[in-house]
């Protein structure tokens, strides 16, 4: 079977100050296959096979940030906006880099139905990719994120619930709900369920009296049924009288929150600038 014999090719990336060690197979060219390591121009996320190779191009790239509209600053902190139709090749080396850190979506899709958004920590030699998360132009199924990575370096600092933040903003300004696309990995669905519950917890401790799911989901753009769930995992959810109840006694709320970690880098929704893709 084809699925057992891809085993792992790249063991090692560069990339900007980083050297990098792999997680999973990435199907690159095969001419790249006989590599054990890659070096990326960290700007334009072009990939090669040998170290002069990479200074050369670094000397001609022109590139100091992705290639796309920043749509958020806010102090070191940007994230831009690349449509995958009109940086094709970006978006495909993008896909190559981020499938090393994925093990189960397949990324062998169409880059031109998909928008880009980089997280990137700027300084004066440019803005260096932090992460990244993907998203249908058109969505049937409501989702608003495909795939989510921090790379390695940045793990574990909040820049995943960053970015899980930022997709719901997106979804609010479209008045739509949203949800990430399933499968979910293990850290993928610990960084939602942690994401979620924070900012329903939020919610319940601030609010007075009955709340229903949808006003929830309205307030948040998170699905109802990842409401639901996630209530129901919490055990806040009670069955009366043919209708669920949220019930959210203050010191139960409070020792959840505690439990669901750090709440991540804030957005500061002041500083997005942008309209939905038509
Ligand atoms: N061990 C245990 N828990 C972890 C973890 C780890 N190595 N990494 C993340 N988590 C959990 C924690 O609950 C963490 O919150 P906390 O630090 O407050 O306890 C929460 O996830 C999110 O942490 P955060 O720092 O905001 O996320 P991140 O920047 O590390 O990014 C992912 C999270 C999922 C994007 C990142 O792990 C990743 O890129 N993984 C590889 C790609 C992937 O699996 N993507 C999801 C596919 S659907
Ligand atoms: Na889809």
């Amino acid at each position: 079977h084809e699925e057992f014999t891809k085993v792992k090719n790249i063991a090692t990336i560069e990339l900007g100050r980083y050297e990098i060690e792999t997680w999973y197979f990435s199907p690159f060219p095969p001419e790249y296959n006989d590599s054990l390591k890659l070096y990326f121009c960290e700007f334009c996320l072009n990939f090669m096979k040998c170290k002069e190779q990479l200074q050369r191009h670094m000397r001609k790239c022109d590139l100091k940030h992705p290639p796309g509209d920043e749509i958020y600053r806010s102090g070191t902190l940007s994230m831009f906006e690349v449509d995958g139709k009109k940086n094709k090749v970006y978006g495909q080396n993008l896909c190559y880099l981020a499938k090393l850190f994925l093990d189960h979506k397949t990324l062998y899709y169409d880059v031109d139905l998909f928008l880009f958004y980089i997280l990137c920590e700027c300084d004066d030699r440019g803005c260096h990719m932090v992460g990244y998360f993907s998203k249908e132009k058109h969505s049937e199924e409501s989702y608003n994120l495909a795939c989510i990575l921090t790379l390695p370096p940045y793990q574990r600092k909040g820049y995943g619930k960053f970015l899980i933040a930022f997709s719901y903003e997106l979804s609010k300004k479209e008045g739509k709900v949203g949800t990430p696309e399933r499968p979910l990995s293990d850290l993928g669905l610990l960084s939602y369920r942690g994401y979620w519950t924070r900012v329903l917890l939020d919610i319940l401790k601030k609010h007075k009296g009955n709340i229903s799911i949808k006003e929830l989901s309205d307030m948040t753009a998170i699905k109802a049924e990842d409401i639901l769930n996630t209530l129901q995992s919490l055990e806040l959810i009670q069955y009366r009288k043919g209708q669920h109840v949220i019930c959210a006694d203050p010191k139960v709320l409070d020792r959840h929150l505690k439990a669901a970690g750090r709440g991540g880098l804030e957005v500061d929704v002041s500083k997005l600038i942008w309209t939905p893709y038509k």
